[in-house]
């Protein structure tokens, strides 16, 4: 099975401790070493808002402000690839090419962003598609895709089960103005609908549930699966 693995900056490195970065490591090994082929790639997290929130003040536009959160995502891919030792390819790919290239060898390729416009989502849902993932997890700090911001609002509910086209039309209104809250973004949503990516998103803070919900098909968030899809993965009926 090949799998793109999405890790939230807020995830991955909320703050800079080492043990954390070295579990979700431990996740990733964990899955390689089961037989599965991993593509990673890593958000900015805390750290990117700060540093787009001063480049902003300082004047820099939108694609500036782009670049600089792109390079905080480089920075923690590299973390993950100092902690994922010789089994990732030793620099984050600029290009699902690139990544590609990297998988291509037995490596896993470990990417943050790939251009302005859009976020991290994007690039694991672009990835997917282009290596032709059996799944794609967005290990994310809410554990799963929920009606309204589960954070500021106590009504909201978690969806289970979820077609492409379902969670496109949720989030496109979420992911309107300012302090936008969806899950994924508006435009991984769209790839995942258009490539019917099976997909899950689910709480990543525990690495553990990554490895699980790939290895097993268990976890406690949404799943997003092609219309008319009738099973699982052919590997959770092993
Ligand atoms: P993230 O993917 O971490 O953004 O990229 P996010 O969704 O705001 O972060 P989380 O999920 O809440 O932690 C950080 C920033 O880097 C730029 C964007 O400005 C984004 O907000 N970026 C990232 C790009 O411009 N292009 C990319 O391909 C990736």
């Amino acid at each position: 099975m090949r799998v793109v693995i999405s890790i939230g900056g807020s995830v991955l490195a909320p703050d800079l401790d080492a043990g954390r970065v070295d579990g979700h490591a431990a996740a990733v090994e964990r899955i390689v070493g089961e037989g599965c082929e991993v593509g990673a790639v890593v958000g900015g997290g805390g750290v990117a808002r700060d540093y787009i929130g001063i480049a902003r003040d300082l004047g820099a536009n939108e694609v500036q402000l782009d670049h600089i959160g792109i390079d905080v995502t480089r920075i923690n891919a590299r973390l993950l690839i100092a902690a994922l030792d010789g089994l990732a390819a030793p620099s984050p790919p600029h290009d699902y090419e690139g990544a590609g290239e990297a998988l291509r060898r037995g490596d896993v390729p470990v990417m943050g962003g790939a251009m302005p416009g859009q976020t991290t989502d994007a690039v694991a849902a672009a990835l997917a598609e282009y290596v032709d993932a059996d799944l794609l997890v967005y290990a994310t700090s809410v554990d799963g895709v929920f009606s309204a911001d589960p954070d500021g609002d106590p009504t909201a509910e978690q969806y289970d089960r979820l077609t492409g086209t379902e969670l496109v039309d949720l989030v496109a209104p979420m992911s309107r103005g300012a302090g936008a809250s969806a899950p994924v973004d508006l435009l991984a949503a769209k790839l995942i609908e258009r490539s019917g990516m099976r997909t899950i998103v689910l709480d990543g803070t525990d690495p553990d549930r990554i490895a699980e919900a790939v290895l097993h098909g268990d976890h406690t968030g949404t799943d997003i699966v092609p219309l008319g899809a009738d099973g699982d993965p052919e590997r959770w009926d092993r």
